[in-house]
This record gives C-alpha cells, structure tokens and sequence, in this order.
C-alpha cells in the first residue's frame, strides 16, 4: 500500500484542473473531457503501472460494504425508514448547502481517483483505462448536477420525492452509480444505492466519497443485498418514492410487475449498430467499429453489436482485413497486465452469451472465431451473414461478438438498424452530407453518433438515455438538462432548454 502510495504523489496535486489539464488531457467547459483522456500518455503510463502495482486490493471499501451487507428483512426497512426521515431534512436543506456538498463530493471523487481505477479493475475486470475516463464521468456528474440545482431548483415550485432508490449495473461501476445517486441527492432527495452483486466494493467506495464530502449518512445510504425477496421488498415498499435503474429491460419488467404504479427511471438494454456507407473514411470507420464493440469486451448497453454494410463496403477486402485484423491483435487480458487492450469477462458467460460466442445461425460464417482462452477470457469474434430477423439480428449478448450485416443501400440500412426492439445508440459512419441527414431523420436511438464511436457519451455535450424498450420513464437523459426533472413534481421557473 505504502509503495502505491508512494508511486501515485500526484495524484495529490491540489490544483486538479492543472492536473487534470497535464495529466489526463483537456479540460473541455469545465468538465473532464473523457474522450481526451489518452492512455498513450508517459505520465498516464506510469500512473497505470502504480494502480497496477497496487492490485489485488480487496480490503479497499471491505468494511463499508460489510456494514451495509444484510439478509434480513427487518434491517432493509429501516434502513428504508432512516432513508425517509434523512429525506425530509436533506429537502429543507437550503439549496446552496446541497450544491456546495455534491461539488465537494465531485472533488471527493477526484481525489479517490486511484482507489476508485483500483476497485474496479479489481472487482469486475475493467481495464484501467476504461475505469479512469468512468472516474472522469462520475466528476462531471457531481458538479453537473450541482450546477443544474443551482440553476433550476430556485425559484421552481418543486417537490422532491423524499426517497429514490438507486439500483445500479456492474458493467459501468463507478459513472452510472454515482450518476443516480447525485442527480437524486441534487433533486433533494435522499438516496439508496443497491449496486448489482459483482459491484458492490466499488459503490461502498462511492458512498464513503459521499460521507467525506458531508452529505448526511442517512441521505446517502448503501444497501447491499442479494437479488431475490429482499430485492422485491425493497421496491415494493412503499416509502420508496421512486426507483432509478440501469439494468436489463427484463429487470425493468420484474420491478413493473413486483410494484405496476411503480415511478421507475430506467436506461435499459441496447442492440446497437453502426452503418457504414462506400462514402465513409473506411479507416476511421473500422476503428470506431472494433472499438465500440470490443472495449470492456463487448460489455456496454452502448456497445456495437452490429456493422450495418452498405454496397460495396461489404466487400471491401481492404476495409474488413483492417476490422479483422484489429480485432484480432486485441491483447485480451487481466487488468494487471501493461499490454492489455480487452479485459475478462466480468462473469462466467451465461447460456444467451455463450451461444452468442458459440454458434452460428444459417448463413452466417464466423470471419473470427471466438476462442476461449481462460477463466472469463474470450478472444472476441466476428461473424458475418447476419440477416434481418435473425436471432443475432434481434439480441443483446453484452459480450464480445460482433455481427456484419450487408446492405443493398442506406434505406435498407436504416431499415435493420431501427428494426429491433431497443433504441439506445446507433453510429453512422458517411461523408456524404445528404447521407448524414437522411440518417439523423430516421434513426431511432436515444444517441445517434456520426463518424465517431457509439459508446462514451461525454456528460452535458451527449446526454445519455434509450428509445423504445431501451427505457422507461419519461424519456429524459442522464447527464442532460432535463434530468432532474425527472426527480418529484417540478413546475419549472422557466422553461428548459
Ligand atoms: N454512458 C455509457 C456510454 O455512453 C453507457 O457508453
């Protein structure tokens, strides 16, 4: 510990925007640019080596999470009751105390940067690349939503739930958490946080960074228990005002019929796809391609699972060598490793995945055969022939299998891409001007990127959230303008933009 320590002094730097500005990239509008962050970087390199040096770490967060650990009914309903109570109060709060306290909390996290990587990489096997820029996110929603109550809540006629309950995914361990629980704590809200069992260390992290910025205990509780009754008592318990979900959209279902009048906030699964047009810059596409579907290892409601092809893309030996061959030099390993690109699967894979990695379905031929190499380790695969209406065509895997899909032009496109059940991302590779705008009046997503990935959506410049059975709610976005009006009834002072 005492060596990691040593290794990370600059992480103590006291002006983290300069720091931030170094070390990590630009500082875009006062918020950590995450897609600036560049692990190329020596200084970047040498802080990757110290959070190495410091796993395994199993004791970070341990107490904290042993405390909020239960199986019991009776403590799940009152740390219900004390939720309640701490609601009310944290409500009466004046405003400006409630956003001084969420920009200490955004400091808070800044500062647990190393701890937070470590837990992470740790816990579900993000590579320390994919968890700092999640650290970067987690900042910008603090001071976000800070910034969004300091505009909206005074002078609004606002009534906040006293009580959300936030439950939260494994795959985005740090952002999304946070995310829930600061916009519900920005709201005026208290707050329960019931993260997914393969992430639970890492949210007893986040709720100490909440204690060390001064937000009330009972205003910010940590409930950990298994899914099953106490999971179903917890959202049918009435004095739970609200529930905020990032989960798959069965999960959303189950709740739904646990409580029917259930408030559910719910971001939810994706089958996402990237179309790439003859006009496209093919080199950019490519990498954009392999990226979104393989970072995390295919782990993302955000990622590509599909490559819409259109004309003679589909063909082009050159454009799918480069998607093969940058898949394939993928070096798929641990967290510990230096080299590593792809990391494990956070869990064994279940049946729906393995088939995913496994079989094919008429007319498809594997381009890359998936291989498993070890626990949790899969080398990704790429599959071509996927046709529309097939399984593969309709189905979120979540792992690290990609399908290629030939079109005969960009309508046809369009067609394949809006025709699943989900709408969360969708990209569009084009250089054609008149392609890009056809595209932007017909795709159904919540996020619709053009030659950029699909996965990574930056707080306030890309607000996140899904369309059609990738939400539920009123449709508002995380990391937007409009989130918090999402929390209580609101009559806004002015309008929103
Ligand atoms: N917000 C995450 C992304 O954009 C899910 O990839």
């Amino acid at each position: 510990e005492a060596r990691f320590r040593a290794a990370c002094t600059h992480l103590d730097d006291p002006a983290p925007t300069a720091w931030q500005t170094q070390i990590r990239g630009a500082v875009t509008d006062g918020f950590v640019n995450t897609s600036d962050t560049d692990p190329a970087l020596p200084a970047n390199q040498a802080w990757a080596e110290a959070i190495r040096a410091g796993l395994p770490c199993p004791d970070l967060g341990a107490d904290t999470l042993d405390a909020a650990t239960t199986d019991d009914a009776a403590t799940v309903a009152r740390v219900v009751a004390a939720g309640r109570a701490a609601g009310a109060e944290w409500a009466s709060t004046p405003v400006e105390e409630r956003v001084a306290a969420l920009h200490r909390l955004g400091t808070e996290l800044e500062a647990a940067r190393s701890d937070l990587v470590r837990v992470a990489a740790d816990e579900v096997g993000k590579l320390i690349d994919q968890a700092d820029v999640e650290v970067s996110e987690a900042c910008d929603f603090a001071h976000y939503y800070a910034t969004l109550a300091a505009e909206q809540v005074e002078g609004a006629t606002h009534v906040p739930p006293a009580l959300v309950l936030v439950a939260s995914p494994w795959n985005f361990p740090i952002a999304i958490p946070l995310g829930g629980v600061a916009a519900a704590l920005a709201a005026g809200a208290a707050v329960i946080l019931k993260p997914a069992p393969p992430a639970r260390r890492i949210a007893a992290l986040l709720i100490e960074a909440c204690r060390r910025a001064g937000i009330p205990a009972n205003a910010a509780q940590l409930l950990f228990v298994e899914d099953g009754p106490l999971g179903e008592q917890l959202i049918t318990d009435d004095r739970v005002d609200q529930v905020v979900l990032t989960g798959a959209a069965e999960t959303a279902e189950l709740f739904r019929s646990w409580r029917p009048d259930l408030h559910l906030l719910a971001e939810t699964s994706g089958k996402n796809a990237i179309v790439v047009t003859p006009s496209a810059d093919l080199d950019l596409a490519a990498a954009d391609l392999v990226y979104s579907a393989f970072g995390h290892a295919g782990q993302k409601c955000s990622a590509a699972s599909l490559g819409i092809l259109v004309g003679d893309v589909a063909t082009s030996r050159r454009f799918l060598d480069q998607v093969l061959d940058a898949a394939r030099s993928l070096t798929v390993a641990w967290p510990e490793e230096p080299l590593a690109e792809m990391g494990p699967l956070t869990e064994e894979p279940g049946e729906k995945l393995l088939r995913g990695l496994t079989e094919l379905e008429p007319g498809q031929s594997w381009l890359l055969k998936p291989e498993r190499l070890g626990d949790r380790l899969w080398r990704p695969g790429v599959r071509d022939g996927v046709r529309p209406g097939s399984e593969f065509h309709q189905t979120e895997y979540f792992g690290p299998v990609l399908g290629l899909m030939a079109a005969r032009d960009l309508d046809e496109a369009i067609a394949w891409q809006n025709g699943t059940r989900y709408g969360l991302t969708a990209g569009l590779h084009s250089l054609d001007a008149t392609e890009v705008q056809r595209w932007i009046n017909r795709i159904q997503a919540g996020n619709a990127y053009v030659n950029r990935t699909i996965t990574g959506a930056i707080v306030r410049r890309q607000p996140f959230g899904g369309w059609k059975r990738s939400a539920v709610g009123p449709g508002i976005k995380a990391g937007g303008p409009n989130y918090l009006t999402g929390f209580g009834h609101w009559e806004p002072a002015a309008p929103v933009e």
